[in-house]
């Protein structure tokens, strides 16, 4: 007989693979403090050290003195204020957009974006490696679709050449959440620059926006490239910003669409003013000198911890192409992989253990997540941990 609870007994043997949920005790930008222990921390995503930051957490306290502590409704009824106005103004201007729109988080932006950009008539090319958010946006709006990898650049261009009827959809991210750095954002632009009106390329910078580049233009300054040249880009206000939300910014005309045509962010409560004036404070020490420095500094502790892995024939991947935050220590098996994390928590030290369903089930790796509050030490015990334990 049919039970739910055999139903999910099953469902939860099936699963791959259970990830390890830590719970914080308090906040420390090296440190993951837990209740019992404190490990030093390259899972962040808080790539400019600011969360924490006593300018953030006052433009916390007064939001939430202004406007309380929610948004009380979807942004069409009375979820929108002048923190949320002002934030998207603030970001499209300093992105050099027409305009741009605020959702609660990145994912919730990627996963109704889809649906309103799909018809019988557009196709939709994505990243092979592209995130969870980008495959569910594009399952929910039940698109046509073909996943590409940079080799296959040159089949995607014979197809939209030999079908020109139809509107294509080109989605990638700056730097991918797994891989680091993408190394083919310029042909992508070079494919919008042929095909103009046929494509609409769409960019999910959420790990380069604010952290990357000298202004914090994400990838493509890092690669000397024009992120304006893209139609849609998308970035998240909870990882370089310290702060939560997702945007993503365009032309006039198609954030208008947008605005009123994407059904996860109709539909929803908006995030809170006060959520919206923490991104603000943010975005004001970004665009500073202030953020140059700490973009100087994330960038200086990536060559360091490239320059340290090399100097121990630690296998990183694409050990020339990638300089994101993200670093990747490739391994050849689960047993490897879990036999270095583990080493590496023995030594208080807590790396990303990624193994599939996230990636391909012969590419296990650990994550090393860098952020510009690491200094020279952490980064040096981080590498002389991970070789005394790593394959050769
Ligand atoms: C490429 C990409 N897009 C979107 C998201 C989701 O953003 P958020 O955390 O704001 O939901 C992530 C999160 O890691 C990401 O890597």
């Amino acid at each position: 007989m049919l039970s739910w609870d055999s139903f999910i007994q099953e469902k939860t043997q099936q699963l791959p693979n259970l990830r390890t949920w830590r719970t914080k005790s308090g906040y420390s930008q090296r440190y993951l403090q837990l209740v019992e222990q404190r490990l030093l921390n390259f899972v962040s995503n808080d790539y400019l050290g600011l969360n924490g930051d006593p300018r953030l957490i006052q433009a916390l306290q007064d939001g939430a003195a202004r406007y309380g502590s929610g948004s009380t409704g979807a942004p069409s009824m009375s979820g929108y204020s002048q923190e949320h106005a002002q934030l998207s103004r603030n970001l499209a201007t300093w992105l050099g957009f027409a305009d741009c729109l605020l959702f609660n988080s990145g994912y919730q932006l990627n996963v109704g974006l889809f649906s309103a950009l799909i018809d019988s008539n557009t196709h939709v090319w994505f990243a092979k490696n592209s995130h969870a958010s980008h495959i569910d946006g594009i399952l929910l709006a039940k698109a046509k679709f073909t996943t590409f990898t940079q080799q296959q650049i040159s089949s995607m261009i014979c197809a939209i050449e030999t079908d020109p009827a139809k509107l294509h959809i080109i989605l990638c991210e700056g730097s991918f959440s797994m891989d680091g750095n993408c190394n083919y954002l310029a042909q992508l632009l070079e494919l919008k620059q042929k095909f103009p009106q046929q494509i609409l390329l769409i960019i999910d910078d959420a790990h380069g926006v604010g952290a990357l580049g000298q202004s914090g233009f994400g990838t493509f300054e890092q690669q000397g490239l024009d992120h304006r040249q893209v139609d849609l880009y998308i970035g998240t206000l909870g990882k370089a910003f310290a702060s939560h939300g997702g945007f993503v910014a365009g032309n006039a005309a198609l954030i208008h669409y947008l605005r009123h045509s994407v059904r996860s962010q109709i539909f929803s409560t908006m995030l809170p003013p006060a959520q919206a004036a923490v991104s603000n404070a943010a975005l004001a020490i970004i665009q500073s000198d202030e953020g140059t420095q700490l973009r100087n500094k994330l960038a200086q502790n990536i060559a360091t911890f490239k320059q340290l892995a090399l100097n121990s024939e630690i296998n990183i991947y694409q050990a020339e192409g990638n300089i994101s935050a993200i670093q990747l220590v490739m391994l050849k098996d689960l047993n490897q992989l879990n036999l270095l994390h583990q080493h590496l928590l023995d030594k208080q030290i807590l790396v990303g253990k990624i193994a599939y369903p996230t990636v391909a089930r012969n590419a296990p790796r650990l994550r090393i997540s860098l952020t510009s509050a690491h200094t020279y030490d952490d980064i040096a015990n981080l590498v002389t941990a991970l070789a005394e334990k790593y394959p050769q």
